[in-house]
């Protein structure tokens, strides 16, 4: 897919959207003409990404939505490092991404805390790897602080919630100062108000370090209420659909806007799980609907 044009996006409150980026900014992360197969335990090959390309412009937080399977993860797990693809090339501010940075946080999609370590210790883990815990020690109360997890230093992973993992999670990649923050489905298993919690926390983090941010997520809602663009993906092979830009006044689960972004989104997945991938599970708002249903205003 080609870049978005830029002329056509108006600025929105509160977000950093491409008409922001001032002309002759370069890309800070390049996805160009990225493939990635996996072969299958049957010897099937899987397409887990085709020709996929995408530009993210510095302090931009975009969403990437997409039907389990269509490759989300891999594509994080490739600008992360963690893996190479069989062609194309992703680099970050011009240079080639060829294994894992600190400069690009992950937040792993499931629960990824030393269960033998408590609170305190999993945030200061990758700071006393490198051997700088010592000069970095005030970090780890100031993350701790911002995170909201004030009060459960000493606790361990299971003595504390499914929400509070995710934000113990989100402060230890934070800890490193990374430009740019990947985050794999951080609230997947949340309650609607945790989950409204932590992205409101995501959001200020965000504002108050003018990172990037690329967010994947099953949640329409999240996607938009997050991200200044939402790239829409397809599965078999793992395509990049659309890229939907958000320009929204405020965000404002209940506006009509956000209404009808809402709309907008679930029209383009059903469509795809309904017409192209019939039989793929969508997990998420879109499966609870028709392709003829309106979607209803919920609050989280
Ligand atoms: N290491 C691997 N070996 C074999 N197949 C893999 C491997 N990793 C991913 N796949 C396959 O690639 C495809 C894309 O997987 P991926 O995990 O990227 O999907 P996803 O969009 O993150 O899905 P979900 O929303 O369920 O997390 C899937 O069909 C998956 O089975
Ligand atoms: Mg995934």
């Amino acid at each position: 897919m080609s870049d978005i044009e830029l002329d056509h996006l108006a600025v929105a409150s509160g977000r950093q959207t491409l008409a922001d980026v001032p002309a002759g900014v370069n890309p800070e992360l390049s996805i160009e003409h990225v493939s990635r197969e996996f072969t299958a335990p049957d010897g099937s090959i899987v397409h887990a990404l085709s020709d996929v390309s995408l530009s993210i412009y510095p302090g931009e937080l975009v969403s990437i939505i997409g039907p389990s399977g269509c490759g989300k993860t891999t594509l994080l797990r490739l600008i992360a490092g963690l893996d190479r693809p069989q062609s194309g090339t992703l680099s970050l501010a011009g240079e080639p991404i060829e294994g894992p940075n600190p400069k690009r946080g992950y937040v792993f999609q499931q629960g990824s805390l030393f269960p033998w370590l408590t609170v305190e210790e999993n945030i200061a883990f990758g700071l006393k790897a490198q051997g700088i815990y010592k000069e970095h020690k005030a970090d780890v109360a100031r993350y701790i602080e911002m995170v909201g997890l004030h009060g459960f230093e000493q606790a361990y992973p299971h003595q504390i919630s499914g929400g509070m993992a995710q934000r113990v999670a989100i402060a230890r990649a934070l800890i490193d100062h990374p430009d740019v923050l990947l985050i794999d489905e951080p609230m997947g298993a949340l309650d609607s108000f945790t989950r409204a919690d932590l992205q409101d926390r995501l959001l200020d983090i965000w504002e108050q370090y003018h990172m990037t941010m690329i967010l994947v997520t099953h949640d329409v809602d999240e996607a938009i209420y997050l991200g200044s663009r939402v790239v829409i993906m397809t599965p078999r092979p793992g395509r990049i659909k659309e890229i939907v830009p958000i320009n929204l006044d405020a965000r404002d689960r209940v506006s009509d806007e956000f209404a009808a972004y809402r709309k907008q989104l679930l029209t383009k997945l059903h469509f795809d799980a309904h017409e192209e991938h019939a039989g793929d599970a969508f997990v998420g708002d879109a499966q609870e609907l028709l392709p003829n249903e309106t979607p209803v205003d919920k609050e989280d």
